[in-house]
């Protein structure tokens, strides 16, 4: 009855990670997954995060069902933390804002969305792009093309092929977009790539979708979240995924959010009432302990304070392992250009190996990064930094 079912082939970036899991080696280290890793190699628990577990272990409340659109509160600290307090489209009540199931789940509800309601229209991915963000949109029936992105030559985004490319859309085309830390490549637009970017998508009133799943890695919270709020100000009707599985490092509680800028208050109430019907028809209603986690810790002052500073630790290490590879690998391939380790924000690099390379990093030294060169930089430290950069000379050396 189900020989005609395909094998799975895997995930390229969970499957890598039960790989690494499986590995005998001692010396193995994993700069696959997206996950941010301490200087001493841990997944950390945020401080702001144990004091607001605290607090839910302590509440004997039941744990009713949530609303379908999740907790008022943490839908509110996603329009905050996206949109910036007060913002005047929310203040409008032009914004239709659902807690969801991770950045993926938010994606996923708007992908649904867009095929219910904008059915002609194509979505479009960077190239190359995040591979599960084709696969949701595709997996919703929706045409997927890709723009150009990045130029593995010059390590460099292909900016003006980009716009051109744009401007040959068609109109409510939908354009995904990463506001801050390019997945995979690390390589961001400048604030005024976007001005230019965001015009090109209002003349042609193509939907940018923006998916932010590393605000506060790149510069900090505010300014990573420049394409949305540009694109808000100027009137787009801008869709928004969010997750807090890194910047809360709340991976497996699945918190995220999905936020639709609409153009008047009515338009707002039709589009979260269709979102709230979507919800209830693949899952009812978000899990919550992830979703009371993100209330407390947003919504209160101290905690929110305390947050900020746990992200920028987060982030700054990151930004000074970017800085001991590239001098470790300047000084051993002086006749090689690592500038590009710098130039890059967020958790990854994209590191130029060849599919073989990587695959002699893996098989020879027990380094795990994606097979198109990505390499989660969040996975280095202090004791494994040498390690790994003498390991990519041995590969790189012709
Ligand atoms: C990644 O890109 O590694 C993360 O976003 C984790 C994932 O789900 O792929």
């Amino acid at each position: 009855m189900f020989e005609r079912i395909d094998y799975y082939a895997g995930d390229p970036i969970l499957g890598l990670m039960d790989k690494f899991l499986a590995d005998p080696n001692p010396n193995k280290v994993n700069l696959g997954i997206g996950i941010y890793y301490d200087a001493s190699g841990k997944m950390p628990v945020l401080d702001c995060v144990k004091i607001a577990e605290q607090r839910i272990a302590e509440s004997t409340a039941p744990r009713p069902y949530l609303p379908m659109a999740g907790l008022p509160g943490h839908r509110q600290a996603c329009q905050e933390l996206l949109f910036g307090k007060n913002a005047q489209a929310v203040q409008e009540n032009r914004v239709a804002t659902i807690a969801t199931i991770g950045g993926s789940g938010a994606l996923k509800v708007g992908a649904e969305f867009i095929h219910q309601w904008f059915p002609q229209s194509k979505c479009y991915v960077s190239d190359p792009t995040w591979g599960n963000h084709i696969a949701i949109f595709a997996g919703s029936d929706i045409e997927v093309g890709t723009y150009p992105y990045y130029d593995s030559a010059s390590n460099s985004v292909k900016f003006d092929e980009m716009v051109s490319f744009f401007s040959t859309l068609n109109r409510n085309d939908v354009v995904l977009l990463h506001p801050c830390c390019h997945n995979p490549t690390g390589m961001d637009l400048t604030q005024a790539q976007w001005d230019t970017v965001l015009e090109v998508i209002q003349k042609h009133e193509l939907i940018p979708f923006m998916d932010i799943a590393y605000q506060g890695f790149g510069e900090d919270i505010d300014s990573d979240a420049y394409a949305i709020r540009k694109a808000v100000d100027m009137g787009l009707p801008v869709f928004v995924s969010n997750s807090f599985s890194k910047n809360l490092s709340l991976y497996g509680e699945r918190v995220g959010g999905l936020s639709i800028v609409c153009p008047t208050p009515d338009e707002a109430v039709r589009v979260f009432g269709q979102l709230n019907f979507l919800v209830r028809s693949i899952y009812s209603s978000p899990p919550s302990h992830g979703g009371y986690v993100v209330d407390i810790v947003m919504n209160d002052e101290a905690l929110h304070q305390q947050w900020m500073g746990e992200v920028y630790g987060m982030r700054d290490r990151i930004k000074a392992m970017r800085l001991a590879l590239k001098s470790v690998l300047e000084a051993k391939l002086p006749e090689r250009n690592f500038d590009y380790i710098t130039r890059q924000n967020g958790m990854f690099s994209f590191t130029g190996l060849t599919p073989e390379q990587v695959a002699r990093l893996q098989s020879e030294f027990g380094i795990y990064m994606i097979s198109n060169s990505r390499m989660c930089v969040a996975g280095l430290n202090a004791s494994n930094i040498d390690y790994v950069a003498n390991a990519m000379v041995e590969v790189l050396k012709v």
